[in-house]
């Protein structure tokens, strides 16, 4: 009797797949599924946020750099490999478009942060911000029928290639910000770069 078992699992990389077993002695290939892959990324980041709520302010740094990490590498494959391929094919168009406007909002929080040291002013303040944007923005991609994951598979994309890809290039992305490699400053797609004024400075104390 042949089993047909599906499920996910967890790589070290935090990289997860997709795998069809047929029996128990006649495994395939591992198949990489896009939208599994993409989604184990969102759970990794929601529980790196929930950390940072709960850390002490000395492990906080470090999570932050966890979260930026995996943030910027979510966002380049995503930006790279799977709008791209979702573009013209899914039917709302304007969801892609929101969808980059949305990275490139969350960017900006990254870039300060990765700049800016837990006892810095309002620095907590901007990781839950962020967390509050990736919570929305994951949303409206994991959306039953209307997100852009429901939409994509609707649009019948090729999700256990597309899977490979985005694998192939978090692993490269992953190997070269490894051990604190410092990021790059993250890449905007749909922000026109223009510069903004820092006011005088709020008493982060008497704001809150
Ligand atoms: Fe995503
Ligand atoms: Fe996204």
């Amino acid at each position: 009797m042949q089993l047909a078992v599906r499920g996910v699992v967890g790589l070290s990389s935090s990289a997860s797949l997709i795998f069809n077993c047929q029996g128990a002695h006649h495994a395939e290939q591992p198949k990489h599924d896009a939208i599994a892959l993409l989604k184990a990324d969102h759970r990794k980041v929601e529980d790196l946020f929930e950390k940072f709520e709960n850390a002490r302010s000395d492990h906080k740094q470090a999570l932050v750099q966890q979260i930026c990490t995996e943030l910027c590498i979510h966002t380049m494959i995503e930006e790279e490999i799977f709008y791209p391929a979702c573009q013209g094919k899914i039917e709302h168009d304007d969801l892609l478009e929101e969808s980059y406007v949305e990275h490139d909002g969350a960017k900006v929080l990254i870039a300060e942060l990765l700049d800016s040291e837990p006892d810095a002013a309002f620095y907590d303040a901007k990781v839950s911000v962020l967390s509050e944007m990736i919570k929305h923005h994951v949303k409206e991609e994991e959306k039953r029928s209307e997100g852009l994951f429901a939409q994509a598979k609707e649009a019948g994309l090729d999700t256990e290639a597309l899977g490979e890809r985005l694998l192939d290039r978090k692993q490269a992305l992953m190997e070269e910000f490894k051990n604190g490699a410092k990021l790059p400053p993250p890449e905007t797609r749909s922000f026109t770069g223009h510069e903004l004024l820092q006011g005088a400075p709020v008493d982060a104390g008497a704001a809150g």
